[in-house]
């Protein structure tokens, strides 16, 4: 969660930068449009694009409200992108605004990645990106070119179940379940961060995450149960 925390925390720096790079492009538009291609210009309005709408998604309040942001944010952009989700490539044409969660949803039919309060605060939606948990609903798909994205449906290996899976079949963990696959990846990614985890630590891994059945102490049952397995792999 605190790699969550930084991204958003980053945001503040990014739209300064957006600020200065706005002005500076204005300065520069008339010579660079001029010369046509892919111009230094285009390259810049895409990632203030990028940033622009990345912010937007991630922090609630002011920041949506300032003109030099939304401007940016309607700009064009690229649309055709690789993206690596489960070991593989998927080429996508996808809009700027279109989270990594929508994508997966809606463009890979990856439904395994749940959409709850689309809004950073129920962590239904957590996918791995390079091993680390985040809110897919509130990254811009742009945000993750080039990184490597795993969801609930890439966990299982030659038909052996990951040992958050199969901590899950153990300990029967949650009820509706609808929570589940964003649980599943956090755990997924505390057991790949420290196998060694107490239970304690756990809590703490997965305070992001809202279950909306109240099933909290059999859902750090399967994490006990999950680091419990994961350790008996390594040995
Ligand atoms: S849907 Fe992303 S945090 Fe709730
Ligand atoms: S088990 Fe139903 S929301 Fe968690």
């Amino acid at each position: 969660m605190d790699e969550l925390r930084e991204d958003v925390f980053l945001q503040d720096d990014l739209i300064e930068e957006l600020r200065e790079d706005h002005a500076e492009t204005e300065a520069d538009d008339g010579r660079e449009e001029s010369s046509g291609g892919l111009s230094d210009v285009t390259r810049r309005t895409f990632i203030q694009g990028s940033v622009a709408t990345g912010a937007a998604v991630s922090m609630a309040g002011g920041n949506l409200l300032q003109p030099d942001v939304l401007r940016a944010a309607t700009e064009p952009v690229a649309r055709t992108i690789d993206l690596r989700v489960n070991g593989e490539t998927h080429e996508l044409d996808v809009e700027p605004m279109d989270t990594l969660a929508m994508v997966l949803r809606y463009k890979l039919d990856l439904t395994g990645t749940k959409l709850g309060c689309d809004r950073a605060e129920c962590g239904a939606c957590t996918v791995l990106i390079d091993d680390v948990p985040h809110y897919g609903c509130s990254m811009l798909v742009h945000q993750v070119r080039g990184r490597e994205v795993t969801t609930v449906e890439g966990l299982e290996r030659d038909g052996v179940l990951h040992p958050v899976q199969q901590a899950v079949l153990d300990e029967m963990g949650f009820q509706c379940a609808f929570c589940a696959p964003g649980f599943i990846m956090s755990m997924a990614g505390l057991v790949k961060a420290n196998p060694n985890a107490t239970r304690a630590d756990a809590q703490k891994w997965l305070a992001g995450h809202i279950c909306r059945c109240g099933d909290y102490n059999k859902i750090l049952n399967t994490a006990e149960r999950a680091l419990e397995n994961a350790r008996a792999t390594l040995s």
